[in-house]
């Protein structure tokens, strides 16, 4: 067995043919970053360009000569492939791994392995924080905008999902997010290009629920169910205390916020065909007036 780095020497004198068969081949010059969860951000320089980007597969190209950058917000750890697989921590949350012309990874211009392949991953899960942004939301005006993301890099941001809050008088308006394209990069965020979601993590916000009473569902389906034993009060209309987040893989990444985003649903509404939501509401309310916004 060759090493590495001499198998991509012998390959390089090939003809322009076989270099075809090199970028498909095990023994491209190149290094391999396997991935584990929870899984980093990504930045990458593309000529002008920068673009960050979640991975959405179970290993990274990096070509001789290249370097990306990784980010997770509590710390990046790596294991060597093939070398007892020991986790080492960096003490920081971005690193750039170059793979030099002899197929070696490096941090920064530090020597880690002498594999052309490692396995990297975050320290720990939870990488997204709630801020208030300086930036409003539309029909926000009255309200507070609050953005649920991680920043990056010092200079770029992720904003997960953005919400309106009438904090006044405690109730949740709307959220704001942008479903998880299938394609297999996402492309966070590219030169000059604003946030998708028009929102900014200006100031950090603790969380809400040491300060604001947040109804659990388990909470909320315990006193339902009594009242429905008791007093036959809900027994036309279910409701339930659910997520607008309606995106399971959003709702599995935000899950540490589900609380804000919990809310009532009439469970026809929700279960049935949202078209007919206006005529649905019109012959069930006699009494009560609503403001309906839709988009
Ligand atoms: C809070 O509710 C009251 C009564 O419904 C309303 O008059 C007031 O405008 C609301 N506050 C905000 C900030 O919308
Ligand atoms: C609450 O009740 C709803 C409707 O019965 C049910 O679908 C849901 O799983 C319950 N959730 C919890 C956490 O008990």
């Amino acid at each position: 067995i060759f090493p590495s780095t001499l198998k991509c020497k012998m390959l390089k004198i090939s003809f322009v043919y076989f270099l075809v068969i090199l970028a498909r081949s095990e023994f491209a010059c190149s290094c391999e970053l396997s991935l584990k969860h929870p899984l980093p951000l990504f930045t990458k320089q593309l000529g002008s360009r920068k673009v960050v980007f979640e991975p959405q597969t179970s290993s990274i190209n990096v070509l001789a000569g290249e370097s990306i950058t990784a980010y997770c917000s509590g710390g990046l750890v790596y294991e060597k492939k093939y070398d007892g697989n020991e986790p080492i921590f960096l003490a920081k949350n971005t690193a750039d791994f170059i793979c030099d012309a002899n197929n070696v990874l490096k941090i920064g211009g530090v020597h880690i392995s002498n594999n052309r392949e490692i396995i990297i991953f975050c320290a720990s899960q939870g990488t997204y924080d709630l801020y208030e942004s300086k930036k409003t939301l539309p029909n926000c005006e009255k309200y507070m905008s609050y953005a649920i993301g991680v920043p990056i890099d010092g200079e770029k941001s992720e904003v997960k999902a953005g919400v309106c809050f009438d904090l006044d008088n405690f109730t949740l308006k709307y959220i704001h997010f942008i479903t998880e394209p299938v394609t297999d990069r996402i492309v966070i965020d590219e030169k000059k290009k604003a946030n998708e979601l028009s929102l900014d993590l200006n100031q950090k916000v603790g969380g809400l629920t040491d300060y604001f009473p947040f109804m659990s569902v388990q909470k909320f389906n315990a006193t339902r169910n009594e009242l429905l034993r008791s007093r036959n009060l809900f027994d036309i209309f279910d409701f339930d205390l659910d997520s607008l987040l309606q995106d399971e893989s959003q709702q599995t990444k935000l899950n540490s916020y589900a609380y804000l985003f919990n809310t009532l649903w009439w469970r026809q509404l929700r279960q049935q065909n949202w078209r007919h939501f206006l005529e649905a509401l019109n012959e069930r309310t006699r009494v009560t007036k609503y403001l309906v916004y839709m988009g």
